[in-house]
C-alpha cells in the first residue's frame, strides 16, 4: 500500500500529539522536576492568610527513637484519641492511611512501635498544605495547584475509609480551621423568594459534629448529624449521603442541606441551591466527596428539640447459634422500626450481640410495647445459655442529653489499620426473605455491624431529588465488615486479608446484585464503583463532574471520574 504524504503528515501529527497528551497526563507529584520551586512557593504563600504547613504522619514525633524530635508520649496517649487526630494534618484516623505500599512490597510507614521499621517515612502524608481560613485561600490553592499541574487532595478530619484524604506527593488543602457556625432562624437561599426561610445553621467547611451539636443545643433546636461525632460537618459525610440515627425520622444528610457555598476548579466561589447551580447542588448532595469542588459551606435546616426513646439490649452467649437467632428476629423488625422513626446501630460477633436504637417519634410505653416482645424472647432464651447483659428502654429530653448522657461524646475510635466491606439492605429483602437472607448473610460473614439508618422519611424521599445512589432510598439498613491489622504486618499477609474482604464482598453483593454500598463506609476494591456507589445517577454525575471541573483536578479514589486515573490517580489512562 502506497501512503499518501497528507496521510504521512496525519500520522506524524497525530505522533507529536500523542507525545504531548503523554507529557500532561500525569501530575507532577513531590521530588520531580517539575515541582514547584521555592520561589513558587513564596509566590503562593503570598496570597495566603496564614503560612504553609508541612503535614507529617501521626508518630513522627517519636522519631529518631534514640532522640525524639517531640512529645513522643502525647502521641501514645492519644494515638486512638479521633479528636486528636482530626486536629493534626497529616493524621488519618486509620493510620493505614499514611502509608505507601511500593509494587515490590515494601511499605513506607510511620508506625508509632519505632523499633518495627526504624524510621519514619512520609508514606501518603502530603507534603504540604495550605491552612485554609477563607474562600481566598482555597481559590489560591486551587489555581496554583491547576497552574502546576499538580495532584491535589481536600482534608478535613481525615477520617475518610478509602483514604481519599491521603496522597503521596499532593498538595492539600487542609479546611480543619474553617470553624465558623452562624445561626439564623430565618434563613433565605440565595436566589429564593423572601418568603422560603428555613431554620438553619451554616458551618464553615471545618466544624465536626461535636461542635455543631454544641451550638444546636444552645440555640434550643436539634440538627440531623453523625453519631461519629468528630466527622465533618461539611465534608465527606455529607456529600457521600450522611447517616444518622435521627434519619429515618429527619431524612439524610443530603435531605437536610438548603445552601452549600463552593470552590471550583476555575477558581469561582459558587453559591448552589435549588435555585442556583441546581445540578451541582445535586451532584454535591451524595456524588462523593473531593470530587466537583471544595466545599467552604453548608446550610442545614433544623428542628425543635423533641424527647428522644431508645432502646439497647447486650447478651452474650457461648452459643453462636442462639445469638444469630436473636439478630434474625431483630432484623425482622427493622421495617416497622424505620416506619416509626427509630434508627440504630448493632453489632454481632459468635459471642456477642448489643445493640442500640432510638426514635424521636413515639412515647416511652409505645417504645416498651415494641421493644417487649424482642426482650422476653431473649429472656425465654436465659435458660438455653444467653446471658443477658442490659435489655432495657430509656427516655431523654433530647438527642443532645442523649449523646451526652449515653457517652455517645469524642470516643476513642481512631488510630487502627482497617479496610471495611458495606453492603446497603433493601427493605424488600428483609420482607420477603428475612430468614434465608441473615442466614446467607452470616454464612459470609459471621462478625458484622449494621447502621439501620433508613426507611422512614428516607425511603420517602424522590430518588432523584439528589444525586445521592438512589439504593439508599429502597434500603433499610447499611452492614459493615472488615479486615484490621497490626503495624508491621508484612504486605503479602495484608493482601490475603483485604481479599478476604473482597471474596466476601463478592458473595454479599450476589445476594443482592440490584442493590449498591454506602460511599462512605465501604471497600476501596468495589467492583463497579459506578453503579454499587452511584446507580443510575453516575452518568449525570460525570457530566456536572465534567462541567465545573474542566481541569479534571478533583479526583479521589472510586469517585466519580476516577476510572480516567490510574491506581495512585497521578496519570490520566483514557
Ligand atoms: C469514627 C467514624 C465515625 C463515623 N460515623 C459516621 C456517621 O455517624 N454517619 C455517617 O454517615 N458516616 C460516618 N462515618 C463515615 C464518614 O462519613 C466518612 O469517613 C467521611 O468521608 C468523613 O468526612 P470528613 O470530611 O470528616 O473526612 P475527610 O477524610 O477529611 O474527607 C472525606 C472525603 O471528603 C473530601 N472532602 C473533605 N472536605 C471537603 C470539602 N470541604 N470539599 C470537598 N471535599 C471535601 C475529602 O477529599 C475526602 O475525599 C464515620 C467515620 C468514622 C471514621
Ligand atoms: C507531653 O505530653 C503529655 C500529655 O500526653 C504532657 O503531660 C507532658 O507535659 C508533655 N511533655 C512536654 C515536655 O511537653
Ligand atoms: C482527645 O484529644 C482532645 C484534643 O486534643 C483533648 O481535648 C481530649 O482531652 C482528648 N481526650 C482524651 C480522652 O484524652
Ligand atoms: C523496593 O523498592 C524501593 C524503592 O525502589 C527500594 O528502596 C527497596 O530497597 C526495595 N525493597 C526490596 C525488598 O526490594
Ligand atoms: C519493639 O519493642 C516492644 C516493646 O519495647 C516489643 O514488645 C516488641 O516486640 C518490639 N518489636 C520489634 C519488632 O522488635
Ligand atoms: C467568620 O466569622 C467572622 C465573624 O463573624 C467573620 O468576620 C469572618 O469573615 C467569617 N469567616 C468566613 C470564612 O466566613
Ligand atoms: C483564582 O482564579 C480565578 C479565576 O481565574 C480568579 O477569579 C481568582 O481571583 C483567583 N484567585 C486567587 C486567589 O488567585
Ligand atoms: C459479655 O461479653 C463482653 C465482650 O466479650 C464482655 O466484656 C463481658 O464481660 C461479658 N459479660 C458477661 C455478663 O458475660
Ligand atoms: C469465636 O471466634 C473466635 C475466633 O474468631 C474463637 O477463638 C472462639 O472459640 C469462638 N467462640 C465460640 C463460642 O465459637
Ligand atoms: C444452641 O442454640 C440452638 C438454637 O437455639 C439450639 O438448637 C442448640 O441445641 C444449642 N446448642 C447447644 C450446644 O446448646
Ligand atoms: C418502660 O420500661 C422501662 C423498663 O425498661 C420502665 O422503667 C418504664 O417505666 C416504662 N415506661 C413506661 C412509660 O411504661
Ligand atoms: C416465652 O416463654 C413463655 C413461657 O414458655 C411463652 O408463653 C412465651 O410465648 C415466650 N415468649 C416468646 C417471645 O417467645
Ligand atoms: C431466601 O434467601 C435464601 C438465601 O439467599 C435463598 O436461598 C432462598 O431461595 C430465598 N427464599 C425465597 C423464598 O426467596
Amino acid at each position: 500500500m502506497k501512503l499518501s504524504v497528507p496521510a504521512l503528515l496525519a500520522g506524524f501529527f497525530s505522533l507529536a500529539l500523542v507525545d504531548a497528551v503523554s507529557a500532561s497526563q500525569c501530575r507532577c507529584t513531590y521530588g520531580e522536576s517539575c515541582w514547584p520551586s521555592d520561589s513558587d512557593f513564596a509566590q503562593l504563600h503570598s496570597l495566603l492568610s496564614q503560612p504553609l504547613v508541612y503535614p507529617k504522619p501521626t508518630a513522627s514525633p517519636c522519631y529518631p527513637s534514640s532522640s525524639p524530635s517531640g512529645n513522643c508520649s502525647e502521641v501514645q496517649d492519644n494515638w486512638a484519641n479521633a479528636t486528636w487526630r482530626s486536629d493534626l494534618p497529616g493524621s488519618m484516623e486509620e493510620p493505614n492511611w499514611e502509608t505507601f505500599t511500593l509494587s515490590n512490597g515494601t511499605i513506607e510507614s510511620c508506625y508509632l512501635e519505632t523499633n518495627i521499621t526504624g524510621t519514619c517515612e512520609q508514606g501518603n502524608v502530603p507534603v504540604v498544605a495550605v491552612d485554609a481560613r477563607m474562600a481566598s485561600d482555597i481559590q489560591a490553592a486551587v489555581n496554583f495547584s491547576v497552574t502546576h499541574n499538580l495532584r491535589m487532595v481536600v482534608k478535613n478530619t481525615g477520617h475518610d475509609y478509602i483514604g481519599r484524604s491521603a496522597g503521596k506527593g499532593a498538595l492539600m488543602v487542609w479546611t480543619h480551621n474553617m470553624k465558623n457556625i452562624s445561626y439564623d432562624s430565618a434563613f433565605v437561599p440565595e436566589g429564593a423568594p423572601s418568603s422560603e426561610t428555613y431554620n438553619a445553621f451554616t458551618f464553615g467547611a471545618g466544624v465536626q459534629w461535636f461542635e455543631a451539636y454544641d451550638a444546636a443545643e444552645k440555640e434550643g433546636r436539634h440538627i440531623v448529624g453523625g453519631l461519629g461525632v468528630t466527622v465533618g460537618t461539611t465534608g465527606g459525610w455529607i456529600q457521600g449521603g450522611g447517616h444518622s440515627s435521627l434519619s429515618p425520622t429527619y431524612g439524610l444528610g443530603v435531605d437536610n442541606a438548603v445552601q452549600m457555598t463552593v470552590v471550583v476548579s476555575t477558581g469561582e466561589h459558587l453559591t448552589v441551591n435549588a435555585h442556583q447551580h441546581t445540578d451541582l447542588f445535586w451532584a454535591l448532595r451524595g456524588g462523593g466527596g473531593g470530587t466537583y469542588g471544595i466545599l467552604t459551606s453548608v446550610t442545614y435546616r433544623t428542628y425543635p428539640v423533641v424527647p428522644v426513646v431508645a432502646a439497647s439490649f447486650s447478651a452474650n452467649s457461648t452459643n453462636t447459634s442462639l445469638l444469630q437467632g436473636l439478630f434474625t428476629s431483630s432484623f425482622g423488625m427493622l421495617p416497622s422500626l424505620g416506619d416509626a422513626g427509630w434508627g440504630g446501630y448493632g453489632i454481632l460477633s459468635n459471642t456477642t450481640l448489643s445493640f442500640f436504637y432510638m426514635s424521636p417519634n413515639v412515647s416511652w410505653a409505645q417504645a416498651n410495647e415494641t421493644w417487649e416482645p424482642f426482650f422476653s424472647q431473649a429472656e425465654n432464651l436465659t435458660q438455653a445459655g444467653l446471658s443477658i447483659v442490659g435489655a432495657t428502654t430509656m427516655n431523654f429530653s433530647s438527642f443532645y442529653t442523649l449523646w451526652d448522657e449515653a457517652g455517645l461524646s469524642p470516643v476513642q475510635q481512631g488510630g487502627g489499620a482497617m479496610v471495611l466491606g458495606n453492603r446497603l439492605i433493601p427493605q424488600q429483602a428483609i420482607e420477603s426473605n428475612n430468614t434465608g437472607l441473615t442466614k446467607a448473610l452470616l454464612e459470609v460473614i459471621p462478625d458484622v455491624s449494621w447502621n439501620s439508618v433508613a426507611g422512614g422519611k428516607v425511603a420517602e424521599a424522590d430518588p432523584d431529588s439528589a444525586g445521592l445512589n438512589p439504593a439508599w432510598r429502597k434500603a433499610l439498613v447499611s452492614i459493615n465488615w472488615g479486615a484490621t491489622w497490626d503495624d508491621g504486618t508484612d504486605a503479602q499477609e495484608i493482601t490475603g486479608l483485604l481479599n478476604t474482604v473482597k471474596e466476601q464482598e463478592a458473595s454479599i453483593r450476589a445476594l443482592m446484585p440490584e442493590s449498591g454500598c454506602y460511599f462512605n463506609e465501604a471497600s476501596p476494591f468495589e467492583a463497579d464503583f459506578q453503579y454499587t456507589f452511584f446507580g443510575d445517577h453516575y452518568a449525570k454525575l460525570k457530566s456536572i463532574k465534567d462541567q465545573y471541573d474542566p481541569h479534571g483536578l478533583f479526583v479521589v479514589r472510586q469517585g466519580v471520574g476516577s476510572d480516567e486515573w490510574n491506581d495512585d490517580l497521578t496519570c490520566r489512562v483514557k
